[in-house]
């Protein structure tokens, strides 16, 4: 009979004493840190050192040598070199997870595999218990313990993300472990590569972009990761298959190594972004600008598209603008996550991707700015006035911004619809070469307007955000329904506002959509747009929509419009609000 003694009493030690005793060991002992361990590896045949990794050099060093015994230890990352006061020695590591002595050594016994080194006795333990010996050399130990690392504790983290995003939708993740069962089946069966279903293995695009945009944001980067890793499995089984893995390009810091995969080009300076703006242009291409500040969603999306749509060259910027907060905890919250925004604008058709520093973009930060621009009536009422400074900062950044991208088509929402009336007016005041394009709002299927903000809602305050875009077609019904009074109209929409709790509203009114006054009365001779703002739990939302006062009541027939084809398929909303008056409305070639 072969003997044994252990130092370290922990979970390791125990649980292969008890699977060594089962297997006809003679266990001689288990010592712990209080006990003496000059003479442990006298009297036994080997002497196991099962403690944590860094005090196993010490706790060996003081063992007094003995020729007759083998000494062992459990590390998986170290050589035999923390042994090497002994002359006989060996490293031993069981590929499985032991949490508990009683669970650990019925694991040890069920025919796993070890990997071992040193000594031929470090095999016959191996023997013994059922198991197979893989043999790593000391050099390779480092990267074996990773690839086990990654096998266990990293599935397990994995499997605490799984945890809390089905707790955000009120599932426990029970409900997934039998997908997490098979998916490690397949792969035992089948390999990995054959193994990968899913959206990432099929290159589905739209789907990975609506799990980002469901997934807080602290998730986002290891979800990143991963579809980066699932991408690469995929092409490597295309690439082995020579199938074509229908992947579209994507940034290739997340995807090492996959071989062929244009992405967009990234630029921390301003005259990184000029030098290759005022390149393209060179070369003859038109240059379409799309300035954000990140933690891009659809509504952006739509921007990126359309600019790459019209456009040879299109740089997007993704830069959280200080200047443009008031609140720093505001500034602070703004959620921020450059990697995804990245595989955003690749997928979305971006060729340059500007994210500068704090300092590239305010040089004085966070010492105030020297020189600011200041908009006049655009940018007074309305957000101007419930938020001073904002759109200062706004036009003071967009106008470093215009000044390094050059000519161009600089595309902004009419979702920040005073926004873009307080840039549409910097730009030709300051006589940029820029054509601002103002693109349709992107909305939820339920009327909300998409949001950055959108994902601090809880459920409750979610589902109230959309009294907004009630009350925007509440105000709109007025007027097609024959109000003429600015006031009025907005009583409507405060209505609306004020039966949701949860809704502080800010403003709710109808302006001109030039210059954003409110006009004495609505008589239809310049366009109109309701604007409203309101504070929801955490988050200030703001929408807006375009209104028409009808004509009928002063034309002795009906009248239709004729719109520009691309304004009618751009699906901008003077058709909606056309059509919803029962005005006929068709596209006309010009
Ligand atoms: P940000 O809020 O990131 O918005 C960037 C652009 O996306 C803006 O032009 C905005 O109007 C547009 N956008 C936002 N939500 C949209 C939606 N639901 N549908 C369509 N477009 C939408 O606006 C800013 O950043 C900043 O103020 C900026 C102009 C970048 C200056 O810092």
């Amino acid at each position: 009979m072969q003997s044994v003694r252990f130092i370290g009493p922990g979970r390791a030690g125990r649980s292969l004493a008890q699977a060594l005793g089962s297997a006809g060991w003679d266990v001689v002992g288990l010592l712990g840190r209080d006990d003496d361990q000059t003479d442990a590896a006298s009297g036994v045949d080997v002497l196991v050192i099962a403690t944590p990794d860094d005090a196993i050099g010490a706790v060996a060093a003081s063992v007094r040598p003995n020729p007759r015994c083998v000494v062992v230890h459990l590390a998986a990352s170290l050589g035999l070199g923390v042994l090497d006061t002994h002359p006989r020695r060996g490293a031993l590591h069981p590929l499985v997870p032991l949490p508990t002595p009683e669970i650990g050594a019925r694991r040890l016994v069920q025919g796993i595999s070890f990997a071992v080194a040193g000594d031929p006795a470090v095999c016959r333990m191996v023997e013994s218990l059922g198991g197979r010996a893989l043999h790593v050399a000391d050099a390779d130990r480092a990267a074996y313990h990773a690839a086990a690392c990654i096998a266990a504790n990293h599935v397990v983290a994995l499997l605490g993300q799984v945890g809390r995003v089905a707790g955000t939708v009120g599932l426990e993740l029970d409900a997934f472990l039998d997908l997490s069962r098979a998916a490690l089946d397949d792969v035992g069966r089948l390999g990995p590569m054959q193994a990968l279903t899913g959206p990432a293995g099929r290159g589905d695009w739209a789907t990975l972009e609506r799990h980002r945009q469901a997934l807080a944001p602290e998730e986002r980067p290891a979800y990143n990761v991963l579809v980066g890793q699932a991408l690469r499995l995929a092409a490597d089984a295309a690439g082995r298959t020579g199938r074509d893995a229908g992947l579209r390009p994507i940034e290739p810091a997340l995807v090492p190594n996959v071989p062929a995969a244009p992405s967009v080009a990234v630029t921390e300076t301003l005259e990184g972004l000029s030098a290759s703006l005022e390149a393209a242009r060179a070369r003859g291409a038109r240059v379409g600008f799309v300035p954000t500040m990140g933690a891009l969603h659809a509504g952006h999306v739509s921007l990126i598209e359309r600019a790459a749509a019209e456009c040879d060259v299109v740089a997007v910027s993704i830069y959280v603008n200080p200047l443009q907060f008031g609140d720093p905890s505001d500034l602070e919250r703004y959620p921020r996550d450059l990697s995804g925004d990245l595989v955003v604008c690749a997928q979305a058709g971006a060729d340059i991707v500007f994210a500068p520093s704090v300092h590239e973009m305010c040089p004085t930060w966070p010492a105030p700015t020297e020189t600011l621009v200041s908009v006049g009536v655009e940018a007074r009422d309305w957000e101007g006035a419930s938020r001073p400074g904002h759109f200062t900062g706004v036009a003071t950044v967009v106008a470093k911004l215009f000044a390094a991208a050059g000519r161009c088509r600089a595309y902004f929402g009419e979702k920040d619809f005073q926004q873009l009336a307080v840039i549409r007016r910097m730009a030709a005041d300051l006589g940029f070469p820029v054509e601002v394009v103002a693109c349709t709002t992107v909305r939820e299927a339920d009327g909300l307007a998409l949001s950055s903000r959108n994902r601090r809602l809880s459920p409750a305050e979610r589902a109230a955000a959309t009294a907004l875009s009630r009350a925007l077609a509440a105000g709109r019904a007025a007027i097609s329904a024959g109000e003429r009074r600015p006031a009025a109209v907005a009583s409507v929409m405060e209505a609306v506002a004020a039966a949701v709790p949860e809704v502080g509203l800010d403003y709710a009114t109808v302006v001109d959509a030039e210059d954003l006054v409110v006009p004495a009365r609505l008589d239809g001779h310049r366009p109109l747009r309701l604007l409203i703002a309101a504070q929801v739990g955490p988050v200030r939302l703001i929408d807006n929509c375009a209104a028409v006062v009808p004509l009928r009541a002063d034309l002795a027939s009906p009248v239709g419009f004729g719109l520009g084809r691309q304004a009618f398929n751009a699906g901008n909303d003077v058709v909606d609000s056309l059509a919803a008056l029962a005005y006929p409305v068709g596209a006309v070639e010009r």
